[in-house]
């Protein structure tokens, strides 16, 4: 198993999304955070973006110790001394340098010339390394670029001083089969590339970022940049969870380890959100709500035996508290008995039927029954058959559920 290094750039590509952009306290608070969840490199900020964001990088980079920290910086001087600067106090700096390779970006937007790229990108590594020795190049939209003029910059960044080059799918265009060719043809073909770690930046606009990132190991690439819930420009970046928790699911398929604390990657997600505002969806692999949430009584049933029939991961190691069980218009008696127990409530047989029935109906109204709803179902019965003075044992008329029909809901 090779241990390959984890590249955070929640701070900086994650808060570029709009509605995720952070104060200087709130990046510090998300830095500590990302320490303790065993990030390799948290790439801090974009210093010469703004005055908060200098402030913010400088703070970050004083308070964090273990971890690299990264000052992003276009290649240009003054972006680069604005990085330096803002990474002065770092125990760790690293300086990542980008330019856009493709003929479309060059033409189009920075409206410069091939050869005028290539200098422009040795000469800021070479200026990033008079204040650093950790220097990252990073060849914007390099999935669309040349080959033949992405190895020569490549080569060039190489030969200039360059430590990590990464190659970023800026655009989310590509596919995994495509990725592993690219890494694989242009690690061939680069003069001095066993002197660099290759890396691999994936946004998501097809939703395929951590499919490409994990195909970009077997290209050879040593380091994936990603983001905490896949904050990022646009689509997002890359979720760091997912990658981690694929490696750690499938080592036959991907021998490859990181130094993420998994069981703070739930935490890491919660504070994420309760800083921005912004929450991932509730279907969100690994830190979402429903994660490790069932509903549907077959699912709850085959839990309840083997949490293995339908859990590929424990909730505990990815630091959720644990399994729930919803109770929806799909669960059976079992779940039912199940929460009952958990939040003690002790029906007798003919008791779980009736309330059972009020969960199913309520359930039809309103999607999900929680506890506090059974709660009130549960006082609701206990009230009617004390006016009525009868024992709250009602009459159980059999009118079984479908859930129970197809075996899953008996047995209580
Ligand atoms: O997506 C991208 O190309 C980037 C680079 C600046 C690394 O974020
Ligand atoms: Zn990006």
């Amino acid at each position: 198993m090779e241990r390959i290094t984890i590249f955070d750039t929640t701070l900086r590509d994650g808060e570029q999304a709009p509605g995720f952009s952070m104060r200087e306290a709130e990046k510090v608070r998300l830095a500590r955070k990302l320490d303790a969840l065993g990030v390799d490199v948290m790439e801090a900020g974009f210093p010469i973006a703004s005055e908060d964001d200098f402030n913010s990088v400088r703070a970050v980079a004083r308070e964090v110790r273990r971890p690299i920290v990264a000052a992003l910086a276009r290649s240009m001087d003054a972006d680069i001394d604005r990085a330096a600067q803002a990474l002065e106090g770092a125990a760790r700096p690293r300086i990542h340098t980008f330019i856009a390779t493709s003929d479309l970006h060059l033409a189009h937007k920075l409206r410069m010339s091939r050869a005028e790229c290539l200098d422009q990108a040795a000469g800021a590594i070479r200026r990033a390394r008079r204040y650093v020795n950790d220097v990252e190049f990073s060849a914007e939209d390099a999935t669309r670029s040349d080959p033949d003029f992405l190895v020569a910059v490549v080569e060039a960044v190489i030969d200039a001083g360059a430590t990590t080059v990464n190659l970023p799918d800026t655009v989310g265009y590509a596919t995994p089969d495509e990725i592993v060719r690219f890494f694989q043809t242009i690690r061939a073909r680069v003069r001095g590339s066993d002197r660099v770690v290759f890396s691999a930046h994936c946004h998501n606009d097809l939703g395929l970022a951590v499919a490409n990132s994990l195909a970009a190991l077997e290209g050879g690439c040593r380091q994936l940049e990603c983001t905490v819930n896949g904050i990022g420009e646009r689509a997002g970046n890359a979720s760091l969870e997912e990658i981690v928790m694929t490696l750690r699911v499938r080592p036959d398929k991907l021998p490859f380890t990181t130094g993420i604390v998994t069981k703070e990657l739930f935490s890491s997600s919660q504070l994420l959100g309760q800083i921005t505002g912004e929450n991932v969806q509730s279907n969100k692999a690994i830190v979402g709500r429903n994660a490790f949430a069932h509903e549907a009584g077959i699912h709850q049933d085959g839990i309840l035996k083997d949490r293995r029939t339908y859990e590929i991961m424990r909730p505990e190691d990815v630091g959720v508290p644990e399994t729930t069980f919803v109770l929806g218009k799909h669960s059976g008696r079992h779940a039912l008995m199940n929460r009952c127990s958990a939040i003690r409530i002790e029906p007798t047989r003919l008791e779980l039927d009736e309330l059972y029935k009020r969960v199913i109906a309520l359930a039809d109204r309103k999607k999900i029954v929680r506890d506090h709803d059974l709660l009130e179902l549960w006082g609701q019965m206990k009230r009617a058959a004390s006016r009525a003075q009868v024992p709250a044992a009602f009459a159980f008329r059999d009118e079984p559920h479908p859930a129970d029909e197809a075996g899953y809901g008996h047995g209580v």
